[in-house]
């Protein structure tokens, strides 16, 4: 059985999860935890999240919109380890702990805090110290495969350097994970053609109500081509997210319908919030039914913490006894 392990994020201001995030992060993850030889343990990740959202309130809905996507999409709390990680304290412990094995420069030439600190007018010591919390995440249950994205690598060398330390100064304590980079990834593009992003506001949630959802997609840039012209359905940002969902047929025909003349992209709109209203029809349902039972969130998730907790416990105490601290 092999551990992995990771976590999502839920920062941003609005807790929307966007089609990018859905073809990109919770299809291929969920695809791993269904084999049979892995345990997934996935956790949201809202203490990190502090480092950039204050509002309380605003933290809690992102989570439930995280969590219900996930759910939503058949994420099996059953066979893995399902947690907020604000839920198991220990991680907090560790990282004191583990930041006295930390040297300063190895953070401050983090690139991501480099380009945090640029970037954002509140530069605080979270921020600073968000890897040794990363590390901490990881280490913690011994995890050994950590599938992430490539921006991550950096995190999961400092992770790796920091228990390769803790173990050479107390002895084997720490197993050292392993990233689980996929160099192929999608880049799903947005509504302007760019890589689909929160941070751009070119995404589309696909949660969204009907009337939302079809708004969002009717301003998919195009160009301006007459409706009777023939169209390039190759430099086409409605085809090229269509083609991503669709099945071959439907593919082909979109392909001839552009090509053919006399289609118009706000056809090809429509034909695209059809398919996603069509082949998301009962994720949708199940998202809008958890987002109103959040009830049931917080307890798959508590459910998901005493797993965790059971797993990270003996951790922490072997590391406290090596520090004298038992
Ligand atoms: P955003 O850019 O909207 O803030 P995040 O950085 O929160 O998205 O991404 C969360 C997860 O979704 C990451 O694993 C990331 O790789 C994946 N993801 C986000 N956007 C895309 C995209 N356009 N294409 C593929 N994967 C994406
Ligand atoms: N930093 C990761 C990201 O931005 C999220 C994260 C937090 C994480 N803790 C983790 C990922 C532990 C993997 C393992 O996407």
């Amino acid at each position: 059985m092999a551990r992995i392990l990771t976590g999502i994020q839920s920062s941003g201001n609005n807790g929307e999860v966007h089609l990018g995030n859905i073809l990109g992060a919770i299809k291929p993850g969920i695809e791993l935890s269904e084999k049979e030889e892995n345990e997934a343990f996935f956790f949201i990740a809202d203490l990190h999240s502090l480092t950039t959202v204050k509002d309380a309130e605003v933290r809690k809905r992102n989570v439930y919109a995280v969590a219900a996507a996930w759910l939503a999409f058949g994420f099996d709390t059953k066979k893995n380890v399902f947690y907020r990680q604000s839920d198991v304290p220990e991680v907090c412990e560790l990282t004191w702990y583990l930041n006295c094995y930390t040297p300063y420069p190895m953070l401050a030439n983090a690139h991501s805090f480099k380009d945090k600190s640029d970037n954002l007018s509140d530069v605080n010591a979270g921020l600073f110290d968000y890897p040794v919390l990363m590390a901490c995440d990881i280490l913690l249950y011994d995890a050994e495969f950590v599938p992430v994205g490539k921006d991550q690598k950096q995190h999961l060398e400092m992770t790796r350097d920091i228990a390769s330390s803790f173990n050479h100064q107390n002895g084997e304590t720490f197993v050292l994970p392993e990233p689980l980079i996929d160099e192929r990834v999608m880049v799903i593009p947005g509504t302007d053609g760019r890589k689909m992003s929160k941070s751009y506001d070119n995404y589309i949630n696909i949660f969204l109500p009907d009337k939302k959802l079809r708004k969002v997609i009717m301003r998919i840039e195009t160009d301006s081509t007459p409706m009777e012209e023939p169209k390039n359905p190759d430099s086409c940002n409605v085809f090229a997210l269509y083609k991503l969902l669709a099945n071959d047929d439907q593919i082909a025909e979109m392909r001839k319908n552009y090509e053919g003349g006399n289609y118009g992209y706000g056809h090809a709109k429509q034909a695209l919030y059809e398919l996603i209203v069509d082949i998301f029809k009962s994720e949708r349902e199940n998202y809008w039914r958890l987002m109103e039972n959040t009830d049931e969130i917080d307890r798959l998730l508590k459910e998901g913490a005493e797993k965790a907790r059971k797993v990270a416990q003996p951790v922490l105490q072997k590391v406290r006894n090596k520090l004298g601290y038992n």
